[in-house]
């Protein structure tokens, strides 16, 4: 998709940086259209590296290109970060006397503004009727954040962090291909108590899950996001989201239970947890002691039950069940064969299966998910930030959904 990112001049312009590496990480084609003024906190050269896109600010510039109208016509989304009160008084007015400017009139796409400014200025009634104008011409806002001001001041004021517009960015791009879906995604790793304090546990940090979940509700599916020990950082990507309800699970007993009565009104259920096979058998009530054990302690397991198989087993009709894989391999062959007979064995219509090592697959940034269908076809391979690898997978799951006309007959 092709963004441009408009950058007036604000000290936030700094963290607009990072939103363009963000854009730029999702896939996207950034177009950076700073104002400037916003070059004097920030300079062309950073702008051209981030984006990897040529930056110009003029309107004389290129003109055989018909640069001042051609970004805005080419473009799917269009942000404004940081938006300042001036920029935003100028898009209430319509003024076109820089680039931005004329882009923003020439463009038909969404606008998402991010405004930064000191909190007198956010306040005064002429900002905020600048932006009630915009808001009824359908413009999205984000933010501003409360907080630490460029002074010593602080109050509301301060641009969304980067990370925040950006998924709000994805929101406004993704298609609405799973509106009105109900979704149960399970995301982490559950953990299995030995006493009150110390368990059994796996390296899964959930953000695979968190991914599948917020591409899902950005799609426009109603999702319950079950997660197990998902760090706090990692929730935080998807806490607010209108779409997702987030409830707790911490051992496998728990995430049974709450997946289980979740799925009965759920379409689809996508278990990406890592669920414990075993648990201790007869947790101890107090803390394990050395000073009360004469030799190191001999931990009893019992069997788990297979939570996806259940699910499987007791399906309502039209509801589509995936599952997910980490397997350690050799080679992509010996992956996919592992992924074939765990597919038979849980009986689901998808297998996610992924690669994972001392060194790979967890708690990383990216993933690479090979998809096995119902038939044990490998239909495909998703890579890239594990977000990307989320909409791989939601695009074979669309495909399979029934009525799809890519659906099995
Ligand atoms: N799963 C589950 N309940 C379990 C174990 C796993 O629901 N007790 C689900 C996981 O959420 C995942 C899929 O089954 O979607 C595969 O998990 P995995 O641990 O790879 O499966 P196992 O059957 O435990 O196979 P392995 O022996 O390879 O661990």
């Amino acid at each position: 998709m092709v963004i441009v990112l408009g950058v007036s001049g604000g000290i936030a312009a700094y963290k607009a940086v990072v939103l363009a590496r963000l854009l730029v990480e999702d896939g996207h084609e950034v177009h950076v259209v700073p104002t400037d003024d916003a070059l004097r906190f920030v300079g062309v050269p950073t702008w051209e590296a981030i984006s990897r896109n040529k930056v110009t600010t003029s309107v004389h510039d290129d003109v055989a290109e018909v640069r001042h109208v051609a970004l805005g016509q080419r473009a799917d989304l269009v942000i404004v970060a940081p938006a300042t009160a001036n920029t935003l008084a100028k898009m209430a007015a319509g003024l076109a006397d820089n680039l931005l400017g004329t882009t923003l009139l020439a463009t038909q796409a969404p606008v998402l503004v991010a405004p930064a400014m000191h909190t007198e200025m956010w306040r005064h009634p002429a900002t905020q009727a600048n932006l009630a104008t915009l808001a009824g011409r359908g413009v999205h806002v984000v933010g501003p954040d409360s907080g630490r001001l460029t002074g010593s001041d602080s109050g509301p004021g301060r641009m969304s962090e980067p990370a925040a517009i950006a998924a709000r960015a994805r929101r406004l791009l993704a298609p609405g291909d799973l509106t009105g879906l109900r979704v149960l995604v399970s995301a982490g790793g559950t953990r299995e108590p030995i006493d009150p304090v110390r368990f059994l546990g796996n390296r899964s940090s959930g953000r695979q899950g968190v991914a599948v979940a917020l591409a899902a509700a950005d799609r426009g599916a109603e999702v319950l996001l079950v997660a197990a020990n998902v760090d706090g950082s990692v929730l935080g990507e998807v806490e607010g989201h209108p779409s997702i309800r987030i409830e707790s699970a911490g051992s496998a007993a728990e995430l049974q239970q709450v997946v289980e009565a979740g799925a009965g009104t759920s379409e689809v259920v996508v278990m990406t947890a890592a669920v414990a096979d075993y648990r201790v058998a007869g947790v101890a009530e107090g803390k394990i002691r050395k000073e009360d054990a004469d030799a190191p302690p001999v931990l009893h397991l019992v069997e788990n039950p297979d939570i996806l198989a259940g699910l499987v087993a007791r399906r309502r009709p039209g509801q589509t069940v995936v599952g997910f894989a980490a397997e350690t391999a050799d080679s992509e062959e010996e992956l996919l064969d592992f992924g074939r007979r765990k597919r038979r064995r849980k009986g689901v219509d998808l297998l996610a299966v992924n690669r994972v090592g001392w060194n790979a697959g967890f708690e990383t940034a990216t993933n690479t998910l090979y998809l096995i269908d119902g038939e044990d076809r490998a239909i495909g391979r998703v890579e890239g930030t594990k977000r990307a690898a989320a909409d791989g997978l939601w695009d074979a799951v669309a495909a399979l959904r029934p009525g799809s006309p890519a659906a099995p007959a």
